[in-house]
């Protein structure tokens, strides 16, 4: 078994692969899995080491869709275990708060608070110990570049068969450069990847916007003031109360663009969530305080990458889109990516039909950029601007009592944030 450098003695490193993975975040991992569960071979290039990919702090809402791939490719039980299962959020402004019971007005689902962070670990273990032959997820192995990619992305289709030329992985691993030749590459490298680049200028086109502002997030050793999330909008700002486990709470405070978490002492921390979350006089609502273990500011954007595929080239999660933190969508959209893309890669590989792997990114762009309004709309409707205006304010305060006083505009909510099915 080979581990990398992290994950134990390197046995043995492969040249050659049915998939080959930039990328071993939630997308690049699970993928890898859903194909082992098809037979069919992947290899993971993970340019971190594993302790960084299994502690990097993002995610925790997941979608039922997301809980049922989880579940269905062996992954789930951890998060069957301790996962906490939630019936709907709070909307809080004005100085009242507004239930949104996903369960009436989203057709019986439910979203799962289950950390990123677990999700990978559970990922990872599966995966280094179920695969003894062959080298499927490597660490600390940077992949620089892809070439042999076929050029006019448009022809993709007949030369998704052809053997002519196969994609290969230039990558560094244990001090040494090496390729891995593949016959499909998936880019799950995340925001900040190489695989995105793969695309030539002439055929891809990004879509992006900057918001005003940013996260404070901590982690903190108090339990969760209240059993649900809590978007609060307020005249100071934004803030949001989620979780990770009974006895964890996790918070988010709207700050500058460019803050350093120095000038964001703990204290200062509480008092801020406590003016932000507070509800009109005549009803007490206090935020439970405990030790504060991590402290970061998160900036925002929203991004969008055509098409999601070239060649032999696919993209998936953040490699392709961003999305703010405000709809919780990204982790969301990762997962339903690969899974309708080991859905295509299966069918190819047992009967050689290219349909599905034809209109993957046609038919993830269309959930993409409806997740992309949604997560826009949660940010700008939540959030205070640097130039807003009081009339801009009375616009967001109107728009949120009619989600609590309408069932279509509540619905509509639901729907977008428990998730819609994988596919129409
Ligand atoms: P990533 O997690 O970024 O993984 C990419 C991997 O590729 C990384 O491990 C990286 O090291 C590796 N890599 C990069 N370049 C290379 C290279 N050249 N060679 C090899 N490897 C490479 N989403 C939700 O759905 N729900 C939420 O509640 C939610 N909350 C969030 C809160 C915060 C504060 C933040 C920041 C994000 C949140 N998200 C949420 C978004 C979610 O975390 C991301 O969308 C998710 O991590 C995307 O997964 P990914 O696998 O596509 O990318
Ligand atoms: C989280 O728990 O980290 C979380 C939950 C919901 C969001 C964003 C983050 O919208």
């Amino acid at each position: 078994m080979t581990q990398g450098s992290t994950g134990g003695p390197a046995a043995h490193v492969p040249e050659e692969t049915t998939v080959g993975i930039i990328g071993g975040g939630p997308a690049g991992l699970l993928l890898s899995r859903l194909l082992h569960r098809s037979g069919i071979s992947s290899v993971v290039l993970e340019s971190r080491d594993r302790s960084y990919a299994e502690q990097r702090q993002r995610a925790g809402m997941l979608e039922q869709t997301t809980v049922d791939v989880l579940r269905d490719c062996g992954a789930g039980a951890r998060m069957d275990r301790e996962g906490l299962v939630h019936d709907g959020i709070e909307l809080r402004f004005d100085g009242r708060s507004q239930h949104i019971d996903f369960p009436t007005l989203a057709g019986g689902r439910r979203v799962t608070i289950y950390a990123q962070t677990e999700i990978v670990k559970d990922l990872i273990s599966l995966q280094l110990s179920e695969l003894s032959n062959g080298a499927p997820l490597l660490f600390d192995a940077e992949v620089h570049s892809v070439s042999g990619l076929t050029q006019g992305g448009e022809q993709a289709t007949q030369e998704t068969g052809s053997d002519s030329e196969r994609p290969v992985l230039h990558y560094t691993y244990e001090g040494r450069r090496r390729t891995l030749r593949c016959d499909f590459v998936v880019g799950c490298d995340g925001s900040h990847g190489i695989s995105r680049s793969a695309l030539p200028a002439s055929v891809a086109r990004t879509y992006e916007r900057e918001y005003p502002y940013s996260w404070l997030g901590i982690l903190a050793e108090a339990p969760p003031s209240c059993d649900e999330l809590i978007y609060a909008h307020s005249p100071r700002g934004f803030a949001l109360h989620s979780m990770r486990s009974p006895s964890v709470s996790r918070l988010y405070l709207q700050v500058p663009n460019g803050t350093d978490p120095g000038e964001w002492p703990d204290e200062r921390i509480w008092d801020e969530l406590d003016a932000r979350f507070a509800l009109s006089d005549d009803q007490e609502w206090r935020i439970n305080r405990g030790p504060i273990t991590s402290k970061a500011v998160l900036p925002m954007r929203s991004s969008v990458t055509e098409p999601m595929r070239h060649g032999r080239l696919f993209l998936a999660g953040d490699a392709a889109h961003i999305v703010p933190p405000t709809g919780a969508k990204g982790l969301n959209l990762a997962v339903a990516d690969v899974a309708v893309l080991a859905r295509a890669l299966d069918r190819y590989c047992t009967s050689g039909d290219t349909a599905a792997l034809d209109s993957y990114s046609d038919d993830r762009l269309r959930r993409v950029w409806r997740a992309e309004h949604f997560s826009y709309f949660m940010t700008t409707t939540l959030h205070t601007s640097p130039d807003q205006s009081p009339f801009d304010t009375r616009l967001q305060l109107s728009q949120l009592d009619r989600i609590a006083s309408s069932r279509a505009a509540a619905t509509e909510l639901a729907e977008n944030y428990a998730g819609l099915a994988l596919v129409d």
